[in-house]
């Protein structure tokens, strides 16, 4: 019984771990599997950039205080749902897509 707790505990928590591909998913919608997209034909190509780049860009969107190309708001409703530690992940993950 207690090894199935431990084992049920685990499950969960690596469930909750998101990685970058689930969480990069819906960008690629606008910004392209490979992030070689402008996102609605406005934002700049993101491909190759920086993961620190891309980290403060998120968090400025997700502040709502970010606005490059007038539409941040629309990127604000993209990341208002993730966490710090979210945007960290998707960060790196969209920086090693090639
Ligand atoms: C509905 C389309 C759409 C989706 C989905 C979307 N974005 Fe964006 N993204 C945009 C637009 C439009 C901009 C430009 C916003 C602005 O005016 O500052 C942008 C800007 C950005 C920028 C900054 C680029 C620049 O030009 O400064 C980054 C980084 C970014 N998005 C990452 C993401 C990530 C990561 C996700 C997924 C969590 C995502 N986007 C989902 C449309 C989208």
């Amino acid at each position: 019984m207690k090894k199935l707790t431990l084992a049920l505990l685990i499950a969960g928590t690596s469930l909750m771990a998101a990685d970058g591909t689930t969480l990069y998913k819906k960008c690629a919608a606008c910004h392209g599997q490979k992030a070689e997209k402008k996102a609605l034909g406005k934002s700049e190509i993101i491909a190759g950039w920086d993961v620190a780049k891309i980290e403060t860009s998120l968090k400025g969107y997700k502040a709502g205080t970010l606005n490059v190309h007038g539409m941040g708001a629309v990127m604000k409703g993209q990341v208002a749902p993730y966490s710090e530690a979210d945007i960290k992940v998707v960060a790196q993950y969209i920086h090693g897509l090639k």
